[in-house]
């Protein structure tokens, strides 16, 4: 556990926090590029400098336009992928030093339904992920139990996972990121594909139960802004890589004219309007399209 002075502060004593974490991907390159181009890279920087503290117990929600780098942040903050540099701390962990011990205390809830087995039962699928934990085998079908009982799912736990409707599989990824009972809980864009009655109550079951009774942080991605408005105590808008600002809903409302939505402050601070499908030019799509046009079989074909 870090614990250790950084300037005037004490690393540790937040349950998520970073210090200019920069993430860069360098880009594939189609063959005849890399011959054309030898020793050039096609870097592409999705998250430049981020500085991001939770709280304990609190619920942070991040948005940002598509392809901000929400993902990214979470998949670092997971320990699924390295930074290129800054620090992040989940638990007062190192993500990178100590990538293993930061992992057992968190839960990550993604949204990929593949990554359940659909044939097996809601509660076979359960029990299988909370052995991949090593939770042993007693401690794991309790805890299995449990969690079927706080997602609301025990009366359908032995259908095939295929049978359950969308909100039922997310409160599934619920459960799933909860088996090993983590100290702070990830979710990149959880309400995603749910009607606006299943997302409500998935926001109802978030504060009440994850937060409320189990005192969990909460670090959630989301689109929406409402959701952002009603769940979040605190939200961090983050553009082309970067946090615009962080504040409370009202904070953030409150420092525009008054009267002013949280649309508003988001139009404000990234300069785009707020529309779910809106986007900035993602560099990278525009890249591939550029070595499409270049490849081989392109000019075989006589584009
Ligand atoms: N493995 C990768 N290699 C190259 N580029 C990547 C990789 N992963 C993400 N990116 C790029 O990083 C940028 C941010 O992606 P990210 O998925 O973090 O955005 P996001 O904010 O989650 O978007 P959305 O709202 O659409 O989910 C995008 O331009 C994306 O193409
Ligand atoms: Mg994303």
């Amino acid at each position: 556990m870090i614990n250790e002075l950084l300037g005037c502060e004490i690393i540790g004593t937040y349950a998520i926090e970073t210090q200019e974490l920069t993430k860069r991907f360098v880009l594939d390159r189609g063959f005849l590029d890399v011959i054309r181009n030898t020793g050039k890279r096609d870097v592409l920087t999705t998250l430049d400098g981020v500085n991001i503290k939770v709280r304990e117990g609190e619920v942070l929600g991040l948005l940002g336009p598509n392809g901000a780098g929400k993902s990214t942040l979470i998949k670092i903050l997971c320990t699924l992928i390295l930074p290129s540099e800054g620090y992040a701390y989940v638990n007062g962990y190192d993500v990178v030093k100590e990538g293993q011990t930061a992992r057992s205390s968190i839960g990550f809830v993604t949204t990929d339904e593949r990554s359940f087995y659909w044939r097996l039962s809601g509660r076979e699928n359960l029990q299988f992920f909370a052995t991949l934990h090593n939770l042993p085998q007693t401690q794991a079908k309790a805890r299995v139990e449990e969690l079927l009982d706080v997602v609301h799912l025990k009366h359908r736990a032995d259908e095939p996972f295929l049978n359950y409707s969308a909100g039922m599989k997310q409160r599934m990824a619920i459960a799933r990121g909860l088996l090993n009972d983590p100290m702070v809980l990830f979710m990149d864009e959880p309400t995603r594909s749910l009607d606006p009655g299943a997302a409500k109550n998935l926001r109802d079951f978030i504060k009440e139960h994850i937060v409320g009774e189990r005192g969990k942080t909460v670090f959630i991605s989301t689109h929406q802004l409402d959701e952002a408005e009603q769940l979040c105590d605190r939200v961090a808008i983050l553009d082309e890589g970067r946090i615009k600002v962080q504040g409370s809903p009202a904070e953030l409302k409150g420092s525009l004219p008054e009267g002013s939505s949280l649309c508003d402050v988001f139009s404000f601070y990234t300069g785009k309007a707020f529309v779910e499908e809106s986007s900035s030019p993602a560099p990278f799509k525009l890249r591939r399209e550029r070595r499409r046009g270049l490849g081989l079989g392109m000019k075989r074909k006589g584009y």
